[in-house]
């Protein structure tokens, strides 16, 4: 997607240990219509679908998820994260690993959020090691829905998660795509769009 990458060219900062940090539209300040943008690309992209849910992460999921959401007219849940789950009587739990922060966290969502006939999407803003969508797949194998897609505003192709995702067969749609970070400058995956 030229603007996202644009925007990411304009704005986007490498930082050591290969992370790009975009806080000025995605990770802290949001800018409204660029996620509306990428809203309707994800909407165009998995129209054919049948999606009836989207699932993300918070907090940097959530606003793709929800602009997807308003643009296929499906509800928008996103898995809480904890250190630790105590009370996980009503709840899908997995645990999901970060490398970047080198931490483990719980996500959880509410068992009534998910149904067995759901068709569901995941949105994220990042696709690193794919430990999140990793965290999603086990919830939503608990709770017996087909993951249908997945929706990622950057994808590391460098990283090993689009490898977790192709895996498991389900189409994967990555708006921007990073192949490296050579010179301190971002480059992309060439494409014709
Ligand atoms: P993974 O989910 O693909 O395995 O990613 P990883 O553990 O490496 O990353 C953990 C967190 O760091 C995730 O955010 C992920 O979105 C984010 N992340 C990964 N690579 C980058 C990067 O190059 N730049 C930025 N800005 N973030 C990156 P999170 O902990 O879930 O935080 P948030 O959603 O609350 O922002
Ligand atoms: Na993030
Ligand atoms: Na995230």
């Amino acid at each position: 997607m030229r603007a996202l990458e644009q925007r990411i060219l304009k704005d986007g900062r490498v930082l050591p240990g290969e992370v790009l940090k975009v806080d000025n539209f995605l990770n802290h300040q949001i800018d409204p219509d660029l996620m509306f943008a990428m809203g309707s690309e994800f909407a165009q992209l998995f129209r054919e679908a049948g999606i009836t849910k989207i699932l993300t992460v918070e907090s940097s999921g959530i606003a793709p998820a929800v602009m997807t959401g308003l643009q296929l007219h499906v509800p928008v849940v996103f898995a809480r994260k904890h250190k630790s789950v105590t009370l996980i009587d009503d709840l899908y739990t997995a645990e999901v690993y970060s490398y970047t922060k080198k931490t483990s966290n719980h996500i959880s969502i509410a068992k009534k959020f998910l149904q067995a006939d759901d068709r569901v999407l995941i949105i994220d803003d990042f696709l690193a090691n794919g430990q999140a969508v990793q965290g999603l797949f086990d919830i939503c194998d608990d709770a017996k829905v087909t993951v249908a897609g997945v929706g990622i505003v950057i994808e590391k192709v460098f990283q090993t998660g689009h490898k977790v995702v192709t895996d498991r067969g389900v189409q994967l749609e990555s708006l921007a795509k990073i192949t490296s970070f050579e010179g301190d400058q971002v480059h992309f995956l060439t494409t014709d769009d």
